[in-house]
């Protein structure tokens, strides 16, 4: 069964009420959305009842809806967007490519430069191909992995996001069984292993029963969902290890954590090499766009020359937006920005300041609540399960994988989200948020501002005690 949809309890909300009440512009955008988008929105994550915010302008680490309201922003474009809303030198230069042309339907220099930066930055990449987004991606380093292996089978961890394509699509939210989700065939989830994260004995045993099968491994570095549910680095060692044993591929998806963890992204923090990485987000500096990363030899099979020296048949790749002109120039902006100044060290401190106030914040207010993450990230464990939990010392790692995802339709975090929103600040949805180098000492105060306030609306109205 699919968990229940992100809808708010109303019934004596004050926080509801609130949210409401603030927001009618929004709603009445919500209902003309309804009328011609499915449930409304075009991302599943955007996805809140009564009613999405709409937003109108961004900039910074701010935002601004169509009610006036402003927002400390921790959606952070899903996570695209490191340097905060509208840099001023990426929209420069975009503003200036838009002038030049939007699309060639030929060859631009600018690929070539963007590849170089990747290549450049990312310790596993030797060669290059760009997408349009994350999700294909992962989809490419998926039909490389079994070609280049002639093996079918695919493993990748429970609750671990790759993007939305039939491969990836059962087993991240709900299905951990691995049983496909509607529409997707069931003879290709036969050919997913599922793994538990942390679990280095199934992934052992899920090796010694499968390894000769198993065309790649795929995993989110850091842990699912900008390291919601952490991995241990050992963890991965052994990943490493099992995959290089029997011949399979391993992929790390640095669509979030690349340029993000570090410059050469988690792979370069963790000293683990991949054999494929896949990127996208900050890469494409906020503009769509993707790429697969890699060893040569696994990107030679779309080489049409080397392919063919090598005796075997290319794989097809196309698409009308990879590498656009006005993606790669806000992706050699924004990554030269990271290469050449400190942003990167700016976001990773104040990630640790807002954790540090967020988790002083629980302890002040007596909040079983955990405040943790790592590089950019915040996450709040709002603790659905009710677990004695001290907020000083909270460990997400002895909660493990199935207790630290937070059910879909859990009324305490959406609850939280609202009455953030009543406060000025819009999280993501886990719930917590990326931090940009945007964000500054009067967003911070802010942010630990609304969390105080909010933890006490949701008191108020007893979902805490
Ligand atoms: C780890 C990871 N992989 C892949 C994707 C899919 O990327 P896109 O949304 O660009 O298709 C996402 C998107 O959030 C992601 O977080």
């Amino acid at each position: 069964m699919n968990a229940p949809p992100n809808v708010v309890d109303a019934t004596n909300s004050p926080i509801v009420a609130a949210y409401v009440a603030r927001t009618p512009r929004s709603a009445q955008a919500y209902e003309a959305a309804r009328r011609l988008l499915p449930g409304g929105v075009t991302h599943d994550v955007r996805y809140i009842r009564p009613h999405p915010i709409y937003v109108e302008h961004a900039g910074g680490a701010r935002k601004r809806d169509i009610d006036g309201h402003e927002y400390v922003d921790y959606q952070g474009g899903h996570g695209a967007l490191i340097l905060g809303h509208a840099h001023p030198e990426v929209v420069a230069k975009v503003a200036e490519q838009l002038a030049r042309g939007t699309h060639y339907g030929a060859n631009h220099e600018l690929e070539t430069r963007w590849a170089g930066l990747i290549c450049d930055m990312v310790p596993s990449a030797e060669l290059v191909r760009f997408t349009s987004s994350g999700t294909e991606a992962t989809m490419m380093a998926l039909r490389l992995s079994r070609a280049a292996t002639g093996r079918q089978l695919f493993l990748r961890f429970r609750g671990h996001f790759h993007g939305w394509h039939d491969h990836v699509a059962f087993g991240v939210v709900n299905h951990f069984d691995g049983t496909p989700t509607p529409g997707v065939i069931p003879e290709l989830a036969e050919n997913v292993v599922l793994v538990t994260p942390n679990d280095v004995d199934g992934l052992r045993a899920a090796f010694a029963e499968h390894g000769h099968a198993i065309a790649a491994a795929i995993i989110e570095p850091t842990g699912s969902n900008y390291g919601q549910v952490p991995l241990a680095d050992d963890f991965i060692r052994v990943l490493r290890e099992e995959t290089k044993r029997h011949g399979a591929v391993l992929i790390f998806d640095e669509v979030v954590t690349g340029f993000r963890v570090s410059r050469g992204g988690a792979q370069a923090a963790l000293g683990i090499t991949p054999d494929l990485t896949t990127l996208a987000k900050i890469m494409a500096g906020g503009l769509p766009g993707g790429a697969v990363a890699g060893r040569r030899d696994l990107l030679e099979l779309l080489d049409p020359e080397r392919a063919e020296a090598r005796g075997i048949e290319k794989i097809g790749h196309q698409g009308t937006y990879n590498a656009n002109p006005l993606s790669a120039t806000a992706g050699i902006a924004t990554l030269e920005l990271i290469r050449d100044t400190d942003a990167l060290e700016r976001t990773h401190a104040y990630a640790a300041r807002l954790r540090e106030g967020a988790r002083q914040v629980l302890v002040e207010e007596g909040v079983a609540w955990g405040a943790y993450g790592t590089h950019t990230g915040l996450h709040l464990f709002v603790n659905p399960n009710g677990l004695a939990i001290d907020p000083a010392s909270f460990d997400p790692m002895a909660v493990g994988f199935a207790g630290l995802k937070i059910p879909r339709g859990n009324q305490v975090g959406l609850k939280l989200r609202l009455a953030m929103r009543v406060n000025g600040v819009d999280l993501a949805a886990w719930p917590g948020g990326p931090c940009s180098a945007a964000h500054d000492e009067t967003d911070l105060d802010r942010t630990l501002t609304a969390l105080r306030g909010s933890i006490r609306m949701l008191r108020e109205e007893r979902e805490i005690a």
